[in-house]
């Protein structure tokens, strides 16, 4: 039987999702809270992992370790990696990479060691049935949940789903020429963010389907920061909330 793990970053990005649990049961293991419940029928685990590849890590080894669960879903914001993904738009990974990892001269740049891999792919079924909830949220939804004045101020009235590339690395990218570099490097990159390909190398080591959606908060320039607050504090929750709710009605 199917048991989802949920996982975001921060609070904001899965706000009123353990609110919206049935029969919520709390447990705190490890400096997280994990909440077990029904989400529109569908057993969950909602936790938070904080920031970082290694809180990821932890946080999904110990959703399935500890609490069962047979698929993770993480959802947060990221910064764009590309110029057609903008502000408000929905990524949904076909695969995850870690930016920063880099065993040159032994492994190949990128190559996690001794997985013999660069990318971790997510499971296909679950990143369809995402990004499709996706689209009907964004088609159906966005002008219920936010306010109008947000929509025209965060121009979500054109927001798009992509699907593709997502990397991960212990940095917040405020540069643009940070983020130049990293294009270079990875040129089919949509998004950068500081968990995914983490929780990736986790569900690919342990056998667990999973996969990330990401909002985009910002161009992961130097008004980074900014924008990363003030979307955070006004979008994230509304869009992975009823993401979450169209994913599970399904
Ligand atoms: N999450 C949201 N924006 C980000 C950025 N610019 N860099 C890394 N992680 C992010």
């Amino acid at each position: 039987k199917m048991r989802l793990g949920i996982i975001s970053a921060l609070h904001e990005e899965q706000q009123g999702l353990v609110e919206a649990m049935q029969g919520p049961q709390r447990r705190s293991h490890g400096m997280r809270d994990y909440t077990l419940g029904t989400l529109w029928n569908i057993d969950a685990v909602c936790v938070l992992s904080r920031l970082g590849k290694v809180a990821a890590a932890m946080t999904a080894s110990i959703l399935v370790e500890k609490y069962g669960v047979t698929h993770i879903v993480f959802t947060g914001v990221a910064g764009s990696g590309d110029k057609h993904v903008k502000v408000g738009d929905i990524v949904v990974a076909e695969a995850l990479l870690q930016h920063d990892m880099d065993a040159r001269p032994l492994f190949p740049r990128f190559e996690v060691p001794l997985t013999g891999l660069q990318r971790f792919a997510t499971d296909l079924e679950l990143s369809t049935q995402l990004a499709a909830a996706a689209e009907d949220f964004l088609r159906d939804d966005v002008s219920s949940v936010l306010k109008a004045a947000d929509i025209v101020a965060f121009g979500l009235q054109h927001a798009q789903v992509h699907r593709g590339l997502i990397a991960s690395g212990d940095q917040f990218i405020s540069s643009a020429a940070h983020l130049h570099q990293l294009k270079v490097d990875i040129p089919d990159l949509l998004a950068v963010e500081m968990e995914g390909a983490a929780v990736a190398q986790v569900c690919f080591e342990l056998g667990v389907p999973f996969t990330v959606m990401r909002t985009i908060s910002d161009n992961a320039n130097e008004k980074a920061a900014v924008d990363f607050m003030r979307f955070v504090q006004t979008v994230a929750s509304p869009y992975a909330f009823t993401v979450i709710q169209q994913l599970c009605q399904r």
